[in-house]
């Protein structure tokens, strides 16, 4: 009697401690489990702490996404494959919303905690550094739409709108629809499975494998062969024609329906730019390209990995062509040289604008070229600019996007063709390029490269350019 009191005792303090430990920051770490250490909750970005996650590298994503179109709601199954980086007692994913059925490691049952966007996960058993490791996910719901919650104004993630879904998720929205490691330093191949309701088509990422039917649903098998930066990760659900091309590279383009003949006019020229830019800088990184017109006007493109996204309405819009360039050169600038902090985005926005004007110089010549840098001056050197513009090297978490790091950005970029010559400056470019494709650059791996490739002094150039208010003449 008094031995079973005591036992009591201690599983009161065993629960009270467990309910306890529940609500603080640091993940559950049963006395039992073997030794390890507790993963970051952030990858080490400067602008966004909790970004990403330490401790482990994810190799694969497979996403088995069952679609409700109607009600907006996911029924999803998503294993991870990844690798230890460090002996790990417990790790975190980002992930918000839904409600989890299932977790697993290993194959295991495994605890969590759940803090905004953290999902912070203690396995059973310890992993050890240097070995691969496995997550299965099981989760449903209605992706949030809670914009508070995102740093930027349309990086929502799975949108649902009147006629279909659209993902777009630069630079946190990926962890709004699957559990991942959402920093551009973590890219990961991927298996997307997408089921959705007859007559809808599923447009994603990479190579479509397959579409099987079954009671009225079609099952659509996407793989993803290139590493890929989470927020470039795109799923796109409406009635959509798709239209292939045999260009520098395979080409898939998919327009809704009813706009797919006016759509292809906007196009007619990607395969020319893909020859274009692979000339200047390198061959296309990818296994193919291709766009995708969602059936909604958006007041933005996205330059998601291999099937960048507009919205209806740049069949409207004059600037089509530079914006349709624009989102081709990310694929080499933003894509395959991914930024390695958000701090770093110039790196890509500065890029793709600049890569767009240099469209024009091939497409338009030397003339039309240099009135639109002239344009793009006149706006960056205006006071009104002047004083709303963000520093192009750093420009804060909250103006990742300002356009100063666009247009400013891309004269940073032409100032130093100026200085270096057509030949010294493509040949600078295109080392960069070589040395940082596929994987992750700062602004000082670029500024290193000139140096070492031009035989050049940059810093003083650099620093007016990417880090004063003032506009160098
Ligand atoms: N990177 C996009 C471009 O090509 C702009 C952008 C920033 C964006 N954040 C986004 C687009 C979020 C869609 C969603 O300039
Ligand atoms: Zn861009």
């Amino acid at each position: 009697m008094r031995k079973f009191g005591l036992v009591l005792v201690l599983m009161v303090v065993v629960l009270v401690t467990a309910a306890w430990i529940g609500e603080v920051t640091e993940p559950a770490v049963p006395a039992s489990a073997p030794v390890g250490a507790v993963g970051a909750t952030g990858i080490g970005d400067p602008y966004f702490p909790d970004l990403g996650n330490g401790g482990y590298d994810v190799q694969h994503y497979t996403l088995d996404v069952d679609v409700d179109i109607a009600t907006n709601t996911l029924d999803a199954s998503v294993i991870i494959n990844a690798l230890a980086l460090e002996d790990l007692a417990s790790f975190s994913l980002d992930f918000a919303g839904f409600t989890i059925t299932r977790l697993e490691v290993n194959d295991a049952p495994a605890e969590y905690i759940r803090e905004n966007r953290e999902f912070i996960i203690t396995p059973n058993a310890a992993l050890s550094a240097n070995t691969p490791f496995t997550i299965l996910v099981e989760y449903n719901g209605v992706p949030k739409k809670d914009l508070s919650l995102t740093r930027s104004p349309f990086s929502g993630g799975w949108t649902r709108y009147s006629k279909g879904v659209y993902v777009a998720s630069e630079p946190d929205g990926a962890s709004l629809w699957y559990p991942c490691n959402d920093h551009p330093l973590d890219k990961a191949t991927y298996t997307m499975r997408i089921g959705v309701d007859q007559p809808y088509v599923v447009a994603a990422n990479g190579t479509l494998e397959g579409i099987e039917e079954s009671g009225g649903k079609r099952l659509y098998t996407f793989a993803v062969r290139d590493l890929t930066a989470s927020y470039l990760v795109t799923v796109n659900i409406a009635k959509f024609t798709r239209i292939d091309e045999v260009g520098v590279v395979p080409i898939r383009n998919y327009f809704p329906e009813d706009k797919a003949f006016e759509a292809q006019f906007v196009f007619t020229e990607t395969s020319d730019m893909i020859a274009h830019f692979g000339e200047l800088f390198g061959e296309y990184p990818f296994e193919l390209y291709g766009v995708v017109m969602a059936d909604t006007p958006l007041s933005f493109a996205l330059e998601t990995q291999t099937l960048s996204l507009f919205g209806s309405d740049i069949a409207d819009s004059e600037d089509a062509t530079i914006v349709v360039a624009h989102e081709l050169a990310h694929q080499w600038f933003g894509n395959s040289i991914s930024p390695k902090y958000w701090r770093d985005i110039w790196l890509n926005e500065g890029f793709a604008t600049y890569l767009s004007a240099l469209w024009v110089e091939e497409r338009y010549g030397a003339e039309q070229f240099e009135q639109l840098m002239r344009s793009w001056y006149r706006a960056i050197s205006s006071p009104q600019f002047i004083r709303r513009a963000a520093l192009v090297g750093d420009p804060g978490a909250s103006n990742l996007f300002n356009a100063a790091v666009y247009f400013r950005g891309a004269w940073t970029l032409h100032a130093l063709r100026l200085n270096l010559g057509d030949e010294m400056f493509f040949r600078v470019i295109r080392t960069y390029y070589d040395r940082y494709k596929l994987s992750n650059a700062t602004t000082d791996d670029f500024i290193a490269v000139v140096d070492e490739v031009a035989g050049i002094e940059s810093e003083d150039f650099f620093q007016a350019w990417l880090y004063e208010k003032e506009i160098p003449e």
